[in-house]
């Protein structure tokens, strides 16, 4: 239309038409409109419209207060309007909500609708430790943008992501939903994620609230069991487990999720240190906190809270402001105003930024969903074409003896893909892709079929099925498109075994796709033993053993116990849960339409017992490199089987030269450190380049190496490149337990240059004051 018009106009005209329209529609208020228009909403609420706001109202069967009380959370949005709904979401019940939040409730607030849109909602891009696998913050901000704006349109307008905790046990179900173990590389995904979901500035067009969670410790969860206590010194906290929640919050993120376990014996979600202390005090956080799905309620559960009134007095007091689904605040914290325990400007307080959310977001404007528009956004071809990108970037080539890959089509006639997750398609998704709306999915069957073309045969053996020992819960929560596949008496599994070998023997090469189902990992989905579960150990060695090449591709949320395969296996592809375009991108890698490039976010370890395992321990005072010192334990080396930062491409590279510009300096100055990196293959790929720094001596002990810089590149074949690094105060600052503040130390610095954290390439340093 507008460009219609404005072929008569002058080009002047058109501009400053076109600069005003753009003005009005885009133009976010300012912050003093906004804080005046939520103090203007705040005059005229009672008491129960305010809790109204702090609550927000499951969109699944009711708590059971309700029930009791006969209120159903719908009757509740009508009396009192409410914060947010959770998990509704289609969009007919969205709209639905919405109209009796805004028609009949008194003072006609919106809700803001909340959903785990964790890598996706239509389009499912791979999994967050797939994506941070890539180190490519620029594509991981992309894809989070992708899933906003599909959210958006079909009128989700709150996501809980991006989830940031640092996992250093596998065992841990949720680490597929992180950035792994790293806090720098943590931070980096955080600061990306955040910018994807909600854009520069909240409230911007096409983008959704994020809330970064869960705050925090929740990966320190002992043994790895999924919900038990974290037990996390306060130095460990802020040098490892709250950089990447300090960057999520320095990016602009609106809300933050308060997390379920105890940390040292306070419940996260009653915690105040946590959410008072660091978050508001140290870091000046100004939006809104929600605690997780029945958190409040749940502080009677962990024995921290006498009650349901106690509860939500120390939920309130420590510092969240919406209670996520369990009534607990719309029932108690009116009464604990009157009792005089809660103060009404300390509700008011609480309230404020989720009125001020809802005002930047646009809901006051247009609160509903446009149905019209959904099918176009979300059927939108370029946003598949990015999903495979991603994972083609995300991809970790683990091992390649002989360079058995890339396959080449030509020398090939038949080809056996084997495996329980050969032919899936929702078990590529992650129970949380499984969650949102996800469209159609490639499964790495139908990719290899596709790429390959007619002229080569491929045939599919499922092996046997995959199974969890104990169900999860989630299979029972309707949404959640996921289901367990049916479990098989041993002589069932024996036979599918058998049948996958015999397809093998008669093919020219045998892709192994095995891993976890997608209810084996995520969240309560912990696992005492990292094995390849199933059968599949019996089913890889079976298939190795015809003497057929074998390349076995990973479908997984963690890493797994794979000594054997790293041994016998030549290639070994990674490709944590890939999402819906998993099966081209994963074809893309096999056949070298792309060449790997991902890298381990976490330290792979060899076996369960050796958890936790991370690079970034201190140096004690046996290192591992010491005489008579070779391993901690008599049975197995304790060096993981990969290291953080690992990955192979289809070239190689090498780094020479590393420069520290000056080997003395004041304390202040920035340190620039650069490194050539040179492909000297013969074809072009991406070299993600990282530095390490270690400081030897201090206040404290200090890791044997940190990540404080990386860069991914592409170079040509021959091709090299001068990379520069900055250490400023951000990079050479760690908290001290000693003197309990951020410190920069007057010692001697190691710097390291390189394509993993076991680099060699070594620079040194001096800082003096
Ligand atoms: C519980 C999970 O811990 C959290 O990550 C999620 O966002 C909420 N449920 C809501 O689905």
């Amino acid at each position: 239309m507008l460009l219609a018009t404005s072929k008569s106009k002058s080009p002047l005209i058109v501009y400053l038409l076109t600069s005003i329209f753009f003005l009005l529609v885009c133009a976010a208020p300012l912050p003093a409109q906004v804080e005046s228009k939520a103090n203007d909403l705040l005059r005229q609420m009672t008491l129960e419209e305010k809790v109204g706001q702090l609550s927000q109202m499951p969109g699944f069967p009711v708590p059971e207060f309700m029930q009791q009380n006969g209120i159903t959370p719908e009757d509740a949005v009508r009396k009192y309007g409410a914060g947010s709904v959770l998990w509704v979401s289609d969009p007919k019940q969205i709209n639905r909500w919405q109209h009796i939040a805004v028609d009949e409730s008194r003072l006609h607030i919106p809700i803001i609708f909340g959903l785990d849109v964790i890598h996706g909602y239509h389009t499912i891009f791979p999994d967050p430790l797939a994506m941070a696998s890539s180190w490519d913050p620029k594509m991981v901000e992309a894809a989070q943008s992708v899933a906003a704006r599909e959210a958006r349109a079909a009128g989700i307008t709150w996501t809980f992501g991006p989830m940031v905790d640092i996992a250093r046990d596998a065992r841990w179900g949720r680490m597929m939903e992180g950035a792994g173990e790293d806090p720098y590389l943590g931070a980096a995904m955080a600061r990306a994620q955040v910018l994807g979901f909600q854009g520069a500035q909240l409230g911007g067009p096409d983008h959704v609230l994020a809330s970064v969670k869960h705050f925090a410790g929740y990966g320190a969860a002992e043994g790895g069991r999924d919900y038990d206590a974290s037990y996390v010194p306060e130095e460990l906290m802020w040098n490892v487990y709250l950089p990447p929640f300090k960057a999520a919050v320095d990016a602009g993120v609106g809300t933050v999720m308060s997390a379920y376990m105890d940390l040292n014996d306070v419940p996260a979600s009653g915690n105040r240190w946590l959410l008072h202390d660091v978050l508001r005090n140290a870091w000046h956080f100004k939006g809104f906190v929600v605690s997780d799905a029945n958190a409040v309620h749940s502080l009677i559960t962990h024995g921290y809270a006498r009650d349901g009134a106690d509860a939500a007095y120390k939920a309130f007091t420590a510092g969240v402001n919406m209670d996520m689904a369990s009534g607990t605040y719309l029932k108690f914290l009116p009464q604990e105003v009157r009792a005089g325990r809660i103060s009404m400007q300390q509700i008011d307080d609480a309230v404020r930024p989720i009125l001020e959310a809802k005002i930047r977001l646009g809901l006051f404007e247009n609160p509903y969903v446009d149905v019209s528009k959904i099918d176009r956004v979300l059927n939108d071809p370029q946003s598949q074409q990015s999903a495979r990108v991603a994972v083609q970037r995300s991809v970790i080539l683990l091992r390649n003896e002989g360079n058995v890959l890339p396959l080449n089509k030509s020398n090939i006639k038949s080809i056996a893909v084997i495996g329980p997750l050969g032919d899936a398609t929702t078990d590529l998704l992650s129970m949380w892709g499984a969650l949102a709306k996800p469209g159609p999915t490639v499964s790495i069957l139908q990719g290899i079929k596709e790429k390959v073309g007619n002229g080569v045969q491929v045939e599919f053996a499922h092996g046997p099925n995959l199974w969890r020992e104990i169900p999860s819960f989630f299979e029972n929560i309707p949404g959640f498109a996921i289901k367990a596949q049916p479990k098989q008496s041993a002589e069932e599994a024996k036979r599918a075994i058998d049948d996958a070998v015999a397809l093998a023997r008669q093919s020219d090469v045998a892709i192994l796709v095995l891993g976890e189902i997608d209810l084996m990992s995520g969240e309560a989905a912990s696992r005492s033993s990292l094995k390849l579960s199933g059968g599949q150990q019996e089913l890889l060695e079976a298939v190795v053993a015809t003497g057929k090449p074998v390349v076995l591709v990973l479908v997984n949320g963690r890493p797994l116990e794979i000594s054997w395969a790293a041994e016998h296996v030549p290639a070994i592809l990674e490709a944590w849960y890939p999402g819906s375009q998993g099966g081209n991108g994963i074809a893309d890698i096999l056949f070298g339409d792309a060449n790997p490039a991902g890298h381990l976010p976490v330290s792979w370890p060899r076996t369960a017992g050796s958890a936790p395992v991370y690079y970034n321990h201190n140096l004690t005072q046996a290192p591992e490199d010491a005489p008579g010192f070779k391993s901690r334990y008599w049975d197995i080396v304790s060096t993981p089987l990969f290291p953080f930062g690992y990955g192979l491409s289809y070239t190689s590279f090498s780094y020479d030269n590393l420069r520290v510009s000056q080997p003395v300096a004041k304390i202040g100055t920035n340190i620039e450190v650069s490194v050539d990196v040179t492909n000297t293959g013969t074809r072009s790929g991406d070299a993600v380049v990282q530095l390490y720094i270690h400081q030897r001596a201090g206040s404290a002990s200090r890791p044997v190496r940190q990540l404080e810089g990386f860069q991914r590149v592409t170079l040509a074949a021959g091709e090299k490149q001068t990379l520069h690094f900055t250490l400023g105060k951000n990079e050479l600052q760690f908290w001290s337990p000693a003197s309990k503040q951020w410190v920069v130390e007057p010692e001697q610095f190691d710097v390291w240059a390189g394509g993993d954290s076991t680099a060699k390439l070594h620079g040194e340093f001096r800082l003096v004051n």
